[in-house]
């Protein structure tokens, strides 16, 4: 199992390996939480807009590992724009989850998702989410705070009017999609990067020169996908509803070369 941690720049650490929950069921998602932490997996990633909060916290209490061990991660839904909105939605993910404390909370998205990419980019707005953001991780209920999505201009914004730091920004990262400018910027300004959708959703799984290179190193093309990821010097959190591949995501203890690097990285 992949156990490394890497430590935020408030000093908390975070397992490098996570689970992501994205449209596992409320009803799946508890089993699913406890496959994975008896799998070894110490941080698991949710977020109000997955609608699981409750099934997820469910799974990390009744898994037979303490609270404390575990890392968990939610997100303010992207269409929540205001302070109070923020503020409330907080409360509500930390009732949902009824975990005592969230570990990281994060701004899912700069712009709401009907307007994912479009020009105005919500400069006020996020700033307003980010201070209800920093009030609860001055009240100790957050233990760490982020960004999600969030491009370099988006992280200049929050990071201009900030009191608390961004310690983390999450966004896609696959063989074949690697935004090399963002993963460096994270780096030059302290934030750790995570990588979403490291299997691009099941995008992965279809590439020949994956397969091959996958064949090439003895592991599978999750594996490779996976730590890929990690050997950006990323936090990775692969999803699945599978207990095998579950299991299998967690084998990523392998080296890929530096020349196998840069080519899943410019594929
Ligand atoms: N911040 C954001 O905006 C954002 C956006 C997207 C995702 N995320 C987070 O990142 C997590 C991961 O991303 P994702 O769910 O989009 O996709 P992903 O992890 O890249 O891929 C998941 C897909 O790959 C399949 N899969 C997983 N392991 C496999 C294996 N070993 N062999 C074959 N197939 C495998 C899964 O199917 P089975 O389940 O059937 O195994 C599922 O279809 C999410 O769950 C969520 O927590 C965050």
């Amino acid at each position: 199992m992949f156990n490394e941690l890497s430590k935020l720049s408030n000093g908390v650490f975070i397992p490098r390996l996570g689970f992501g929950t994205y449209l596992i069921d409320e009803k799946d998602a508890a089993a699913a939480v406890r496959a994975a932490i008896s799998c070894g997996y110490r941080h698991i990633d949710t977020a109000q807009a997955y609608e699981n909060e409750h099934a997820v916290g469910e799974g990390v209490l009744t898994s037979g590992v303490k609270r404390e061990d575990i890392f968990v991660t939610s997100k303010v839904m992207a269409e929540y724009k205001s302070y109070d909105r923020a503020v409330s939605s907080i409360k509500e993910s930390l009732d949902a989850l009824k975990l005592g404390w969230i570990d990281l909370m994060l701004i899912h998205c700069p712009q709401p998702w009907a307007e994912y990419g479009g020009e105005y980019r919500y400069p006020e707005e996020n700033r307003a989410v980010w201070k209800a953001l920093e009030e609860a991780y001055d009240s100790g209920l957050v233990r760490a705070i982020g960004i999600s999505n969030f491009n370099e201009w988006d992280t200049d914004n929050i990071l201009a009017a900030a009191k608390v730091r961004p310690m983390v920004n999450q966004f896609a990262c696959f063989a074949g999609y690697t935004d090399t400018g963002l993963i460096e910027k994270c780096f030059a300004e302290q934030i750790v990067p995570e990588a979403y959708s490291p299997l691009g959703h099941g995008e992965v799984f279809k590439n020949e020169r994956l397969k091959e290179t996958a064949r090439k190193y003895g592991v599978t093309v999750a594996q490779l996908c996976i730590r890929y990821t990690l050997q950006l010097g990323m936090i990775s959190i692969p999803k699945s509803v599978n207990p095998e591949r579950i299991l299998e995501n967690t084998r990523v203890e392998f080296e890929i070369s530096p020349e196998d690097m840069v080519t899943l990285r410019s594929m």
